[in-house]
């Protein structure tokens, strides 16, 4: 054999040595993570996936091969072949599950050579985000992402095995096709063909799914690829990854069951935690009231508490005037908080700015007294009655919202968030599933000034509501739901509206006209016509769920050629310009628009 390698062949991984292999004859390969001379003798901490083994070059041993070691860097690719060792007495490193043994080398190839990496391959090293991502393939590298890699490896087999048992069948569906509406921008990809016209990548595999129903293949699961151009933000990526599933002749019941399991198996296998379904529940309406979220993180407490009732008639005419418009007073206690400075209190105010607020006023409790700016346009009766229901003691802060409940609800909810964190309320160790359900079908789109579906187009009303699509649409429950874990929306499905006429009647209710709908959703107007079953199913984030189970805050972290915010990829500089021959075949041609 002459290739590279010569007759050199893989025994072990850089992870699989230990005592018991003391003698052993090995071949390892893998990269240099770090050299040391020490006074003669070169140590190489030889690194692969699983792990890494220290390799020893003695020139009392083999002088030849001692000599050849000196040209060795770091990041050099190589094999080795050497004897196993105990390490001396005092000499072994615990840390390292190989950290008993090391390879004394008889032979060393070098098999390729290594420009000095841009950053240090350790977790610990700072370095900023982008030059790593412009070095993706370094950076992946490093132990961390290495592992968050593997992980994500084992989960996903996890769950096709899962799927797989439930007799759930892997089906791909189209990436060039037409709009499926989740609520964001589509990315268009124009037609060569077709010159004028555009494909849709898929924003899901919603419709899809659908069809594969109504053709009669009962279970269908995908892990797949989804496209939103939306902007981004900790959690959200431009491309992201679904577990994606559809089943036949069920109730939200039977979905749940299903993605339970589906869960537990994915948590069994990474070995987080122990997961203990049934998972609680939660309507829509109890998550806003008590956490101001429809995606509570249900690990601390800290609830938002309504007092429209008790200020209504109150001289805070901010308050009074805000309940007499139909907005809401919503209160947060922080308790102990008393503590917190002026200063502290303002970067509160400028933390829900950012939610739309346009104040944050707050009552500090003293043991005789209440100091805060608001407290004199209070009577007794009404301190009195704040005092009982937000369960006001001295030591505490309270935090006061006004405004329309979407504001309230979304600043005071973010704000309670951010004190968990800020006041370590959050056991980082527990997992807290909630299904939140009874969604509304529909909110007012103040823009746009129009309907809009809470999850998507085709997802069913409640059975009991379909007669309010004319008369009160903002009052109709939807049959979706979301599983929220820790905060996060980790997966969010519904049971489908599988008659033709309730579709229609739901297309029609969201703005469009015959000539709309039959021009978008035509194909699937038919599909409902010809034999479809009751169906319905759920999508979840696969990244997000990932980014928990990995206890990393950035979705980056788990993906393994991930977009920065602006939805670029530095590796490849993606995306560019095309040639002027590429927009020709295409027909376009591009508008230089000014970058803001
Ligand atoms: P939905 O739009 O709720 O439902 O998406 C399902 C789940 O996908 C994750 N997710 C994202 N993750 C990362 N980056 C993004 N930009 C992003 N957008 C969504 C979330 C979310 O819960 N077709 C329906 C599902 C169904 O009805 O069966 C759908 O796509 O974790
Ligand atoms: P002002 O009368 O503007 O000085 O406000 C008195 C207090 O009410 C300040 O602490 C403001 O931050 C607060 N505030 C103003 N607008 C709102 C609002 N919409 N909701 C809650 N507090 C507010």
């Amino acid at each position: 054999m002459n290739d590279t390698l010569g007759d050199m062949r893989r025994s072990h991984h850089c992870n699989a040595l230990g005592a018991a292999d003391t003698g052993a004859q090995v071949v390892l390969m893998g990269w240099v993570q770090r050299r040391r001379d020490h006074g003669g003798v070169i140590f190489i901490d030889l690194r692969d996936r699983e792990g890494i083994t220290q390799v020893v070059f003695n020139p009392d041993r083999n002088a030849a091969v001692h000599e050849k070691a000196h040209a060795i860097r770091s990041e050099y690719v190589l094999a080795v072949r050497g004897v196993v060792e105990k390490r001396p007495e005092g000499m072994t490193n615990p840390a390292l599950a190989t950290g008993e043994i090391e390879v004394m080398v008889s032979e060393l190839k070098i098999l390729n050579r290594a420009q000095t990496p841009p950053f240090m391959i350790e977790d610990q090293v700072d370095v900023n985000e982008n030059t790593r991502l412009a070095s993706r393939h370094i950076d992946l590298r490093r132990p961390s992402l290495q592992s968050n890699i593997m992980m994500r490896h084992r989960a996903a087999a996890a769950a096709r095995r899962y799927l797989n048992d439930q007799g759930f069948l892997d089906i791909e569906t189209p990436f060039l096709t037409r709009s499926t509406p989740e609520g964001a921008r589509d990315y268009l990809v124009p037609s060569r063909l077709n010159p004028g016209s555009f494909y849709a990548l898929p924003q899901s595999p919603q419709l899809f799914k659908q069809l594969l129903m109504i053709s009669g293949f009962d279970r269908y699961y995908q892990i797949v690829h989804c496209f939103r151009d939306e902007d981004l933000r900790a959690d959200r990526q431009p491309e992201f990854t679904q577990i994606d599933m559809e089943m036949s002749f069920v109730g939200e019941e039977d979905i749940m069951a299903v993605s339970e399991g589906l869960i537990s198996s994915v948590f069994q296998e990474v070995g987080r935690a122990a997961v203990s379904p049934p998972f609680a529940r939660m309507t829509y309406q109890e998550a806003m009231e008590r956490y101001g979220l429809d995606r509570p993180d249900t690990r601390f407490g800290l609830e938002l508490c309504d007092i429209s009732d008790i200020v209504a008639a109150s001289g805070f005419h901010l308050f009074s005037n805000t309940v007499k418009k139909g907005g809401i007073v919503k209160a947060l206690n922080a308790k102990g908080c008393a503590g917190f400075t002026r200063k502290q209190i303002d970067d509160f105010t400028d933390f829900v700015a950012v939610y739309r607020a346009r104040g944050l006023a707050w009552i500090r409790v003293k043991e005789d007294e209440w100091q805060s700016p608001i407290t004199k346009f209070f009577s007794e009766e009404e301190k009195q009655a704040m005092a009982a229901r937000l369960d006001m003691q001295p030591g505490d802060l309270v935090f006061f919202g006004a405004d329309q409940p979407g504001i309230v609800n979304e600043s005071l909810g973010q704000l309670r968030n951010h004190l968990g964190k800020k006041l370590g309320l959050i056991d980082e160790n527990a997992y807290e599933f909630v299904w939140i359900t009874d969604f509304p079908m529909f909110e007012y789109d103040e823009t746009e000034k129009r309907y809009q579906a809470l999850h998507h187009p085709f997802t069913a009303p409640a059975e009991k509501d379909l007669e309010k699509l004319a008369s009160d649409p903002v009052g109709m429950r939807s049959r979706a739901y979301d599983l929220v874990l820790n905060g996060s929306e980790i997966g969010g499905g519904s049971i489908r509206i599988h008659q033709k006429d309730v579709q229609v009647r739901v297309l029609e209710a969201l703005g469009m006209d015959r000539a709309e709908y039959e021009e978008k959703f035509g194909f699937l107007l038919s599909a409902l016509d010809s034999g479809a079953p009751p169906h319905g199913g759920i999508a979840f984030g696969f990244d997000r769920l990932m980014t928990i189970l990995c206890n990393t805050s950035s979705i980056r972290e788990v993906i393994a050629f991930p977009k920065t915010q602006k939805g670029a990829c530095l590796m490849t500089a993606a995306p560019a310009s095309a040639t002027a021959a590429q927009l020709g075949e295409l027909g376009l041609k591009v508008r230089r628009v000014e970058q803001s």
